[in-house]
Parts: C-alpha cells; sequence; structure tokens
C-alpha cells in the first residue's frame, strides 16, 4: 500500500494535557495549544480550536480524562468518582452534535468507566491508555482509507474536495484528503480542487494550508464555481468526509456539499464519501434523523471582523447538509469500499 509522510499532526496527549493545533487561527498562525482541564476541551470543540469529526473524537476522549484527572483530585468516594465522571462524559457529548466520532470515542471511554474494577488512579490510567490507543489507531484507519480510495482515482485526476476532511480533521493523515495523499504516493500528477467552504471557509484557510504544506498541488475555488469545472471536463471525482452517515449511506458533511454531489451526478463524475466505521451511526435509518448544527449569525454576516451584509438582514447558518445515499458512488472505510445497496454493504462491514 503507498503510504505518504504527512507533516501534520492535529492532536496528542503529552504530560498529562491534550495538545492540539489552535485551527481558529488558520491560514495567518500554525501554533499549538496545550488543554489542561475538561471545561476546557468542552471550549476548545465547541469554539471549533479542534475541528472535523475523527479529531473532535479524539479530543472528547482526552477530555474525559481530563474529567477523571480533575475528580482523582477530589476527596470522593470510588463511587462518587464513578457517577460524577459519567456526568462529564454525558456534557462534553453536548459540546457539538452533529459529528458521531464525538459520541462514540465518549462512549468508549464510558466503557472503561462503567467496567473498569480498578482503583481511582487505575481507571486515570486506563482512560489515558484507551485515549491514546484511539489517538494513533486514528492515524491506521486513515491510512487504510487512503489505500482503497487511492484504488479508484484515475491515473493524473483531478479530485475536488469541500470543507476539510484532512490530517487537520483527523489526528493525522486525512480522510478524504487521506485518498489525495495515497494517490499522491502513487501518482504525483494528481491535483486537487479546494472548494472554500463557506462560511468559515474550512477548504480556503485549512485544506489549502495543509496540502500545500505537504506538496500536494492545488487549486482554490469559490463554492458556486464546482459545477462550471465539471461542466468543462476539469473534474475527475469528488471525495469529502463526513460527519455521520446513517445505516441507509445517507451522509452528513459540511455544508454545500449536498450541492457538489447534485452537480457531479449531473455531470456524471463520481462522489465518493471517505469515513472511518466510526462516523457510520447505525442507530438511525437515514439521514433525516441527523441532527444538524445551527452556527452563529456572525459566521455569515462577517468575514474577518468586518460585516458583509446589510446588519438587520435574517440570517440561517446550518453547519451541515445531508447528501442522499443514492449521490453517492461508494463510503471508502478502512475495511474497503461501500457500495450501494448501503443499508446491506454498511450492516456487513459492521460484521467483519
Ligand atoms: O465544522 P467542522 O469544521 O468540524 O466540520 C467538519 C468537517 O470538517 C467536515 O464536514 C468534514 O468534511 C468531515 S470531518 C473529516
Amino acid at each position: 500500500m503507498a503510504e505518504f509522510q504527512s507533516k501534520i499532526r492535529t492532536i496528542q496527549w503529552t504530560n498529562n494535557c491534550s495538545r492540539m493545533v489552535d485551527q481558529t487561527k488558520f491560514p495567518y498562525e500554525y501554533k499549538y495549544v496545550d488543554i489542561t482541564s475538561g471545561d476546557e476541551m468542552f471550549h476548545a470543540i465547541r469554539d471549533m480550536i479542534v475541528r472535523g469529526a475523527p479529531a473532535i473524537g479524539i479530543a472528547g476522549a482526552h477530555g474525559i480524562v481530563l474529567y477523571a484527572i480533575e475528580l482523582g483530585k477530589q476527596n470522593i468516594s470510588r463511587d462518587e468518582f464513578i457517577s460524577k465522571l459519567i456526568e462529564k462524559a454525558d456534557y462534553m457529548k453536548t459540546s457539538r452534535p452533529t459529528a458521531v466520532n464525538l459520541m462514540w470515542a465518549v462512549e468508549k471511554q464510558k466503557e472503561i468507566i462503567k467496567n473498569s474494577t480498578s482503583s481511582i488512579d487505575g481507571i486515570i490510567k486506563e482512560l489515558t491508555d484507551n485515549g491514546i490507543k484511539l489517538e494513533n489507531e486514528d492515524i491506521e484507519i486513515n491510512k487504510k482509507i487512503g489505500g482503497f480510495g487511492a484504488e479508484v482515482v484515475p491515473k493524473g485526476a483531478t479530485i475536488l474536495t469541500h470543507c476539510n476532511a484532512g490530517a487537520l480533521a483527523t489526528v493525522g493523515y486525512g480522510t478524504a484528503l487521506g485518498v489525495v495523499r495515497s494517490a499522491f504516493a502513487k501518482d504525483n500528477t494528481i491535483r486537487v480542487f479546494a472548494d472554500e467552504t463557506r462560511p468559515r471557509q474550512q477548504g480556503a484557510r485549512i485544506t489549502t494550508l495543509e496540502l500545500t504544506m505537504d506538496g500536494i498541488p492545488t487549486t482554490l475555488i469559490t463554492d458556486g464555481m464546482c459545477s462550471y469545472f465539471m461542466k468543462k471536463g476539469m473534474i475527475d471525482m469528488v471525495v469529502v468526509g463526513a460527519d455521520r452517515i446513517a445505516a441507509n449511506g445517507d451522509a452528513a458533511n459540511k455544508i454545500g456539499t449536498y450541492t457538489v454531489a447534485i452537480a457531479a451526478k449531473y455531470h456524471n463524475i463520481p462522489f465518493y464519501i471517505a469515513a472511518p466505521l466510526s462516523t457510520i451511526d447505525t442507530s438511525i435509518a437515514t439521514g433525516d434523523e441527523i441532527v444538524i448544527e445551527e452556527r452563529s449569525r456572525e459566521e455569515v454576516t462577517h468575514i474577518n471582523g468586518k460585516i458583509i451584509c446589510a446588519p438587520e438582514v435574517n440570517i440561517i447558518n446550518p453547519g451541515f447538509d445531508v447528501t442522499p445515499n443514492e449521490l453517492i458512488a461508494g463510503i471508502i472505510t478502512e475495511v474497503g469500499i461501500l457500495r450501494p445497496n448501503y443499508r446491506e454493504s454498511i450492516a456487513k462491514a459492521f460484521l467483519k
């Protein structure tokens, strides 16, 4: 399997704290911050210092370790420690609502809290070890996604992506951009078109930054341009990430993804989702059940602190949309590329 060496590590458990790249500062600054308490982690996720579905999953897992360390310093019984920590874990899950990786990773930590027979210190150690394990596994999973995805990238392809499903949305390597990295390792003539991704511009601020850092040729376009380039025959495939995928393959991703998928279908361009199995929520039958995060008015009314519209205008700002499964050519996971009928291929993937 071709492997690409990426320079980027988004989040890492280091010296009893969670060290992460502060993504609110891009593209002006690339700096790390240390998150040292559970509440600080809640805010780091909510305020998008760390963002991207797999990355916030790991951040959530680290956050539970931080809460455990704090509670471990209080003079409370083991039973009280456990019940308080479970409360904190459930609170952590409310920091952002759409990406299911957060709930998945926190639930993994809750299983340890509920099933451990160890002392308080022992539980803290088990949670820490599990946080580090989930962190390292994330990179391995992304490399597998990359390997499977690279097989369907045509030689010399131009790949369109939306938002940032890269190393900076994960612990490292990336999901959609993991596919790009693995494909580029085999064929350095491939190219990326990155949608800017209004309103928070993760495509412009984050995707172009990380691909440029890793030396992958990238062209930035604004969101409305994608069908223009598709019609001109300049896009060969689309690969995006996902924040939550229902049992029937309907996939929530950053707002604007659905438009890209419709345009790709119209122009007969394959549209792929790249995501780990932890992004698939088999408890929901269809995408209609996915909770869509509503974000602030200022994200739409302002750019870089400056108002760009009539101050009193009405605003609606959903953070995500749901692409219906019939627009998706395949879901690239760590166990292979799932194809329609997704209800069946997803169910089978969970049996592996
Ligand atoms: O709001 P964000 O930046 O946390 O959004 C998440 C995303 O980056 C995307 O929707 C992404 O494509 C899926 S996460 C790999």
